[in-house]
């Protein structure tokens, strides 16, 4: 199956079909390039990447036409077709519209206003494809980076969620952006034909 790309003014996002993970899984990056069309960096992915790879490899697998849902490689559009970052939901919107979705931008690419370009072109896409009402950030409390992106896009934060495991607990804020509210969500989501809420509810850091 493929599946179009979301094109923004200087980023292509890649949807990555299964082959791709199973590439990229067993370390055959040139295999992974080769199936996606674009170069796959060195540094990506990392060993704690493998979890989250092998679970979107499986969502796949259940279900090939969630594809688009789920990563997409950031691809600038102009120079050599490489990798920048990488960008997607979780799964497909839940009944009330609501979904959740993550971002990445690899180091030699950040500060260029790649992962904002990339968060509302994706977002712009599920509401006017998709219909969608509702999305979810969760960011990690001292991600100060993630934070200020997540404000300026337009995103409240709801509060912490802790979880406890043997390693000790780790917490992430998870911050909400409702375009079904009165007001708007970001300006430039307002750009892309999308009205939305933008307040800031509490500030993270009152964790
Ligand atoms: C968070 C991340 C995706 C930002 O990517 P980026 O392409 O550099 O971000 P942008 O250039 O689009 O910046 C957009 C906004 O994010 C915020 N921001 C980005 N980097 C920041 C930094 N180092 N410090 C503070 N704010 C930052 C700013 O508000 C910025 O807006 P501004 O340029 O008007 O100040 C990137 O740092 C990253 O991949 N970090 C590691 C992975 C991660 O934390 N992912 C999120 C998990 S929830």
């Amino acid at each position: 199956m493929s599946f179009p790309g979301i094109l923004t003014p200087r980023l292509e996002l890649v949807t990555l079909p299964p082959e791709f993970f199973v590439a990229i899984l067993e370390g055959l990056r040139p295999v992974a390039s080769s199936v996606a069309d674009f170069q796959v960096p060195v540094e990506w992915p990392a060993e704690t990447d493998a979890p989250w790879l092998r679970l979107r490899l499986s969502q796949l697998r259940q279900d090939p036409a969630i594809q688009p849902w789920l990563l997409r490689a950031v691809v600038p559009r102009e120079g050599p077709r490489a990798m920048a970052g990488y960008i997607g939901f979780h799964s497909r919107p839940r009944d009330d519209g609501t979904v959740e979705f993550g971002y990445t931008v690899l180091p030699p690419y950040r500060r260029r206003g790649f992962a904002y370009e990339a968060a509302v072109g994706l977002m712009d896409w599920a509401v006017r494809e998709h219909g969608v009402r509702r999305f979810i950030l969760s960011v990690a409390p001292g991600n100060t980076p993630s934070r200020s992106l997540a404000q300026k896009l337009g995103f409240r934060s709801r509060g912490a969620t802790c979880t406890k495991s043997a390693g000790g607990s780790s917490c992430t804020n998870s911050s909400v952006c409702d375009s079904s509210e009165s007001h708007r969500c970001s300006r430039s989501v307002a750009r892309a034909h999308w009205r939305a809420l933008r307040i800031l509810e509490s500030p993270i850091d009152a964790l």
